[in-house]
Formats: C-alpha cells, structure tokens, sequence
C-alpha cells in the first residue's frame, strides 16, 4: 500500500506518520526530512534545496522527482509524507508505481483550517535525526528540550518562522490543493478531520486503515 499524508503544512502529517509507521510497520518517507539531512551532510542536493527552503517555497520538481525514484524502487508498504506536492510529481508517482508493477497509491487529506497552522508550527520542537516532532502546548515532551524517545535534543525549524509560514501557506493553497482533486476525481481521496486532537486525529486513522490492512 502507497499512502500519501496530503494538506497543509502543520496539518500533523509528520506527527501521525509516526504513529502509523509504529501500528502497521509502514515506512515513513518525509521529502522535507529528507531534504534537511542532505542540506546537514551538506551535499549537491542539500545545497540546491537550501534557498527555496528558508523561503518556504518549493525546491523544483525535477529534483524531487529524482531524488524519490530510489525510495520508491523497493516493495512494501509506504506512508509519503510531503510528496507529491504538484501535480507533476503526482503524475511522476503513478507513473513510477505503474513501471514497478506496484497499485496506485491512495490519499489521506487532513482537512484543517488554516487558522490553526501558525500557532501549531510556531510551537514545533523536532528532533532533527528522527524527524519526531512535539509541541509547546499541544504535545509537549516530558523534559523541555529533549526527545522523550532517545533523549535527543530537540530543535526549532528554520522554516517554523511567521514570514516563511505565512509563504508555505500560499504555496500548498496555489500549488498542492490541486492533487486534492486530482485523487478525488480517481477515487482515492479519502478525507480526515486534522482540527481535533492529536489522538483522536490518530483514531480516525488507525480506524480508517486497521479496517483496511
Ligand atoms: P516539510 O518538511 O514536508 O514541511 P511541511 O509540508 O511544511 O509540513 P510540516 O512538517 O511543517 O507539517 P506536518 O503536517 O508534518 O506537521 P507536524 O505533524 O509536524 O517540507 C519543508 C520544505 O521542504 C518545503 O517548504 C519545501 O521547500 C521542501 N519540500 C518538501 N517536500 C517537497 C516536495 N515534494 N516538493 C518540493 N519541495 C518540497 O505538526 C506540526 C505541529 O503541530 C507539531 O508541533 C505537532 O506537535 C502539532 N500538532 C500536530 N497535530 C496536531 C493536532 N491535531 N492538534 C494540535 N497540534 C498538533
């Protein structure tokens, strides 16, 4: 099963990618996760990345589309967090998935209001060597600072700042919520309700695949 985590950023596409990786064994695959370790082991990828990055803007598509090809080529179950976020890297993803013999991928929107997206990125703490994410106040770790699974120091994003938020925003709403209809019109667009809390965002998914897998 190809599932792709689809919305905004600050949805919890990340948070609850972790939670489905430990229930079901499905492999995580975070384009912007990533795309951060190439910029700290300061490779060519990294490099081109960076800029478009701090801006909040979108590192092109060709690039993407590279660097996903290998992360798709083997078998089993995937969970993409962050890819496709144009509609050619949606039709770059079908036409990988066909080449391998592997089934179309799904999606899963978090459907969110926008409103909530700045407090909720701005309050963000990540651990940059797993990507595991908490917040301030919504899902604060047990000791400020530090990662309650493997008491590594936790980070701010250099994109988690109001003005490169504010450009994120209007990004996804002008180049990724065309793929909302994109899977729709195919019937592969299942949608979530990602303004709840975070365990009971977990619930509806857990609910949602358990019945499925
Ligand atoms: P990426 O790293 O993918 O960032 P994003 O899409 O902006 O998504 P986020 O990680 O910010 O949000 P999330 O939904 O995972 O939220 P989280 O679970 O952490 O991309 C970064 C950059 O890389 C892009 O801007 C672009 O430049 C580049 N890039 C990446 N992929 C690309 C692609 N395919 N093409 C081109 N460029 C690409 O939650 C956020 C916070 O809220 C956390 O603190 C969490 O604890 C809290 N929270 C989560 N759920 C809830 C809830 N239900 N209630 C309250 N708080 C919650």
């Amino acid at each position: 099963m190809i599932l792709v985590l689809l919305g905004p950023p600050g949805a919890g596409k990340g948070t609850q990618a972790k939670v489905l990786e430990e229930k079901f064994g499905m492999r995580q695959i975070s384009t912007g996760d990533i795309l951060r370790a190439n910029r700290r082991q300061g490779t060519v990828l990294g490099k081109e990345a960076q800029s478009y990055m701090d801006a909040g803007t979108l590192v092109p598509d060709d690039l993407i589309i590279r660097m996903m090809e290998p992360e798709l080529a083997s078998n089993g179950s995937k969970l993409l967090d962050g890819f496709p976020r144009t509609v050619a890297q949606a039709d770059a993803l079908d036409a990988l998935l066909k080449k391998n013999g592997a089934e179309p991928a799904t999606a899963i929107l978090f459907d969110v209001d926008f409103d909530v997206l700045m407090e909720r990125l701005t309050g963000r703490w990540t651990n940059p060597r797993t990507g595991r994410s908490y917040h301030d106040k919504f899902n604060p770790p047990k000791a400020a600072g530090v990662d309650d699974d493997d008491g590594g120091p936790l980070v701010q994003r250099d994109d988690d700042k109001a003005e490169a938020i504010k450009t994120r925003l209007d990004v996804y709403d002008k180049q990724t919520t065309p793929l909302i209809g994109y899977y729709e019109k195919s019937g592969r667009l299942t949608k979530i309700d990602a303004l709840a809390p975070i365990e009971a965002v977990s619930k509806q998914l857990l609910d949602l695949l358990g019945a499925s897998t």
